[in-house]
């Protein structure tokens, strides 16, 4: 049978809907408001408040398909299952159902709906540590299930226990589900997780701790579960392919590689596979608004993009990035962000190869005099090459292990520090997730920040005034609204006095529940997408303010202090920008 991606996540996302669980949409892979993730890394990430033990507004049960960006595994692209672009599948419990739940209906799914028979499944489970014991419970479900005691492992942390993805956040044991791969081999009697023929297809988070900010495991309020499901790797497997690459998720831009070059996939496998994959993930980073940069999301596309030019130089190709992009908008059609920005992601994967295509080559010859007879680069010379000719230190750093030298990092984030004077930018050494940030600092500001919105609209008679953007960080936040002209200083006094009234008068911040539509004749403002089929979170202070949010937020305004607006500029055009703290 032939299994397309489209059918697989159809089948998983009805599986888990007839037994309650409600869809959750495919958010962007830019998180909202969390500014300690450049990408959403798991299905998980826009679930962070609602793991904590906010209520969602959909239940306790969800289930979606979540388009990915992991970057932490780069080096690992190249062999047949790590990308950094991938889709993730996954069902979550909300303080409902916990072990025995999650593992029954993943084995369900896998063996019923998928129809793998279960000698070609192993486990593994967590071995225990100081924190927390060793997880003889989900093991024993497994033998209950029909899995053999040699089929399941216990594992370490490093391996099983996931998360937090950031310092701190909801993390847990981990049951991780394997399947062997080799079609006509049959499964060993005895599981080897460090044996590549099987393969991790699905991992079971048991959500139990929060690593909180001293690096202590408390256990949490409520017990999570939070699995993932690679979709990439689960078609592979069911129609018995070996590799991944030669999935419909990748074979069409595969084969356009080979098209455009003259050269086979076959002898040139690793190349092609780094192409594939980097020039999926930056199709999908652009449709998100990002464009190649120095900085944040957008630096990470930029290495991506330069890395897979530097591939294409391998097998003798140039300006063919937008070439090899033209199947990745046909093998994912049912992504509109995709099909409506085509002409622009093009456009941008263009440019930024005519203007690494401007120094690769000087770049590249530099860089041979640089490293000749040498068993070190120096910083400044990685600096040389990142100034001067565009190369990200990552790959200087890897043309370099290609000759057996090394690079002095350190010294090169001095120089860039010294050069840029950007002590806090985020551009060097940020290519890790994170985790959404609930922290005291940032749940004020967030309702400091509807505060702030309020009084914009009433200072300055302007109920058309809206929320353009948002980012907050424990420090600070920054509101970006929709107002065609600088403020006065009058009016920026007025617009935090009236915040500060509202913080002293001690409102309660109520949270309510309610269908869009009744949001919307209740006179709510925010963001009117068809995020939640209908339902929504609504925060009210008073009369004052009343905004659709995912939250998180406190629930009085007297604890937010005193607020002090820092700074207004413009952002864009017809777009303000204020920056505010709590002191
Ligand atoms: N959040 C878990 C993972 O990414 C499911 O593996």
């Amino acid at each position: 049978m032939n299994w397309t991606r489209k059918k697989l996540i159809k089948k998983y996302l009805e599986f888990f809907k007839s037994k309650s669980h409600k869809e959750i949409p495919n958010v962007s892979l830019v998180p909202e408001n969390d500014p300690t993730v450049l990408f959403n890394t798991a299905g998980m990430q826009q679930l962070v408040p609602f793991l904590l033990g906010q209520p969602h507004p959909l239940g306790k049960k969800l289930v979606n398909n979540q388009k990915c960006i992991r970057t932490k595994d780069i080096e690992e692209v190249g062999d047949t299952t790590h990308h950094t672009f991938f889709e993730m599948l996954g069902n979550w419990s909300l303080g409902d159902y916990f072990k025995k739940g999650a593992i029954e209906m993943s084995f369900e799914f896998l063996t019923k709906n998928l129809k793998i028979p279960k000698e070609r499944l192993a486990v593994t489970c967590f071995k225990g540590n100081r924190n927390s014991p060793r997880d003889e419970e989900s093991a024993k479900i497994w033998i209950s299930l029909g899995i053999i005691k040699e089929r399941i492992v216990f594992l370490p942390k490093e391996d099983n226990f996931w998360g937090p993805a950031g310092q701190t956040g909801p993390c847990g044991p981990s049951t991780e589900i394997f399947y062997w791969k080799l079609k006509d081999v049959p499964a060993p009697k005895e599981f080897d997780s460090d044996d590549e023929n099987w393969v991790e297809i699905w991992n079971d988070v048991l959500m139990e701790y929060v690593k909180e900010n001293k690096g202590n495991y408390n256990l949490s309020k409520q017990k999570n579960v939070d699995t993932g499901m690679g979709v990439e790797r689960t078609i592979a497997i069911l129609n018995g392919l070996e590799d991944d690459y030669l999935t419909e998720t990748f074979k069409p831009i595969i084969e356009k590689i080979e098209k455009l070059s003259g050269k086979k996939y076959s002898e040139n496998k690793k190349a092609m596979r780094i192409i594939a994959d980097h020039i999926k993930a930056a199709v999908f980073i652009i449709a998100d608004s990002v464009s190649p940069s120095n900085a944040e999301q957008g630096y990470v596309l930029r290495r991506l993009i330069r890395r897979l030019i530097r591939y294409g130089r391998e097998l003798g190709i140039q300006n063919f990035t937008s070439k090899i992009a033209e199947p990745v908008f046909s093998i994912y059609d049912d992504y509109s962000e995709l099909q409506k920005n085509k002409k622009q992601i093009l456009q941008e994967l263009e440019k930024e190869e005519e203007n690494f295509n401007l120094t690769l080559e000087k770049g590249l010859s530099k860089f041979n005099k640089i490293s000749r007879n040498k068993k070190e680069i120096s910083g400044e010379e990685a600096f040389l090459l990142y100034q001067s000719y565009g190369f990200p230190l990552e790959m200087t750093i890897e043309l370099a292990k290609e000759k057996n030298i090394k690079v002095d990092e350190k010294e090169f984030e001095k120089e860039f520090k010294k050069h840029q004077k950007l002590s806090r930018t985020a551009s060097v050494g940020k290519f890790k997730s994170g985790l959404a940030d609930s922290s005291e600092g940032t749940t004020k500001l967030h309702t400091a920040t509807h505060l702030l919105l309020a009084a914009l609209k009433k200072v300055l008679k302007n109920d058309s005034i809206i929320q353009k953007g948002s980012n907050i960080t424990p420090e600070r936040l920054r509101l970006d609204f929709s107002f065609s002209r600088k403020l006065t200083k009058e009016e920026l006094k007025k617009v935090e006095d009236l915040v500060n009234v509202q913080i002293q008068k001690s409102c309660k911040v109520v949270r309510e529940e309610m269908s869009l539509e009744q949001a919307k004749k209740k006179g709510a403002i925010g963001i009117f997408d068809e995020k939640y089929n209908g339902r929504v979170s609504v925060y009210s202070v008073e009369d004052f303010s009343k905004e659709i949010c995912a939250g998180p937020h406190i629930q009085n305004t007297k604890e937010l202090g005193k607020f002090k607006i820092k700074k207004e500029s413009s952002s864009s055009a017809g777009v303000r920008r204020i920056k505010g703290i709590l002191i």
